[in-house]
């Protein structure tokens, strides 16, 4: 083990040594190199002759460009777009994600939580958490119903094992009582159990209610109160985007954070969905645990493991990208803009409601409940939903995703307003011309 590896896992095991036994020997084994790093940051304090440390090339303009790059990124210099970023992400962008997470998230105000360390995208935050936390063969607690890319990322990469529950009750809710068994008998049979929480969730758009929200808490203390260690990877991707009352506006990552020193609470989330900047690859990690004494040197020795682990992948994150992020949040106009884009899509959703309202569609599907996000479900009865796709495709050009047997995911969030009526009404053609004999 390389001794600043070793030196980290005192620290973690100091402040909490459940989190020690929780890491993945990969995530026992990373470290943040000091080498040409740490050598190239003594330099750039107090190299004022030649700086020779660094790997980019400069000219006497400074970091040496193509004026055809520079060209349409207008004000922004090259210094501040063109240079690496640090593995950890660009300092004040952390700031600033952690400062809107307990914006976003009052219940975090008095909660000691990491720094956020910037991953390329929520996909590649999961796949480094996977890393530091995932050893082949562990359960990974997920509903039935969930996004595909799951499975490549822990099932095929890591080799764990995905343990699926059903996701709905027959009373419209989260059919909890399935999550709980699942939760329990991975706790029984391996001590250890990762959940993957996923709200607002792909593929039905569903965000649980405060009382659920409790519940999914509750099961959880309970196994690592059974002596498991309890890991939840709160994947919050589409958070923020919710359109009804009754879906608990903040974070399970507030409910879990701090509630026992054998749950490990992990946020997965980015500015790709949340702020409309899908291409530009910016999300984040943070880590909340009970901790013994000062939190801080914890929470630091599992940034540099996070940051180290990106090292070794990506090395770092777009600058370019985080720069952008960063400016629009800093904008006095961000709140007003994300303000506005969210009303289109609450708007899509609430017409999305009232369209299906409607009995006429009774016979042909049931609609999964949905509340928040992107995406809505439909639970198709009398036809299969991939012929149904590749119909509509063919005779309508309408696209839509096929899940499994029955299930057919509409993403509201790219249809408009006025066409929703439309939208439902071809599907439900497409329904009756394969039911016809
Ligand atoms: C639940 C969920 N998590 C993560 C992602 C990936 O997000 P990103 O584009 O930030 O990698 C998606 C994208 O479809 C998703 O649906």
């Amino acid at each position: 083990m390389n001794p600043i590896a070793a030196q980290l896992n005192e620290i973690i095991a100091q402040g909490n040594p459940n989190l020690l036994q929780m890491l993945s020997p990969i995530g026992q084994a990373l470290f943040f190199p000091k080498g040409i790093l740490s050598q190239g940051a003594e330099a750039k304090e107090k190299a004022h002759r030649f700086n020779a440390t660094i790997g980019i090339a400069t000219d006497r303009q400074g970091t040496m460009h193509l004026d055809s790059i520079m060209g349409p990124l207008g004000d922004l210099r090259p210094e501040e777009t063109l240079n690496y970023a640090p593995s950890f992400g660009l300092p004040a962008l952390r700031e600033l994600w952690q400062a809107a997470l307990r914006g976003k998230n009052p219940g975090l105000k008095d909660k000691a939580i990491s720094l956020p360390v910037v991953t390329a995208g929520v996909t590649h935050g999961l796949s480094t958490f996977s890393d530091l936390w995932v050893c082949p063969g562990d359960g990974i607690v997920l509903p039935e119903m969930m996004w595909g890319n799951y499975n490549m990322i822990f099932q095929v990469r890591k080799g764990a094992r995905i343990l699926t529950h059903n996701l709905f009750n027959d009373a419209g809710g989260l059919d909890l009582d399935a999550f709980a068994r699942t939760v329990r008998s991975e706790a029984e049979a391996r001590g250890k159990v990762i959940a993957l929480l996923n709200f607002p969730q792909n593929p039905s758009g569903y965000t649980p209610t405060e009382a659920e929200a409790d519940r999914i808490a509750d099961i959880l203390a309970e196994a690592a109160d059974g002596g498991a260690q309890v890991i939840a990877a709160v994947d919050d991707a589409y958070f923020g985007l919710f359109y009804t009352p009754e879906a608990a506006r903040e974070s399970l990552f507030v409910r879990l954070a701090d509630r026992h020193p054998r749950l490990l609470a992990v946020k997965l989330d980015g500015a790709t969905k949340e702020n409309f900047v899908w291409g530009l690859r910016v999300g984040f990690i943070t880590y909340g645990c009970p901790v013994t004494g000062d939190a801080r040197p914890v929470y630091e020795a599992l940034e540099k493991k996070t940051a180290g682990c990106i090292r070794g992948t990506i090395s770092n994150a777009s600058h370019l990208s985080q720069r952008l992020v960063l400016q629009s949040m800093r904008s006095p106009d961000y709140p007003r803009e994300k303000q506005e884009k969210f009303e289109t899509l609450k708007r899509r959703a609430l017409r999305v409601k009232q369209v299906l309202a409607d009995p006429k569609y009774a016979e042909a599907w049931d609609v999964y409940p949905f509340n928040s996000g992107y995406f809505m479900c439909l639970r198709l009865k009398t036809v299969a939903a991939e012929d149904l796709r590749v119909h509509l495709l063919d005779r309508y050009g309408v696209g839509l995703i096929a899940l499994g047997e029955a299930n057919l995911r509409v993403a509201f969030s790219c249809i408009e307003e006025d066409d929703i009526q439309a939208l439902f009404d071809i599907i439900l053609q497409g329904v009756q011309d394969l039911s016809q004999p």
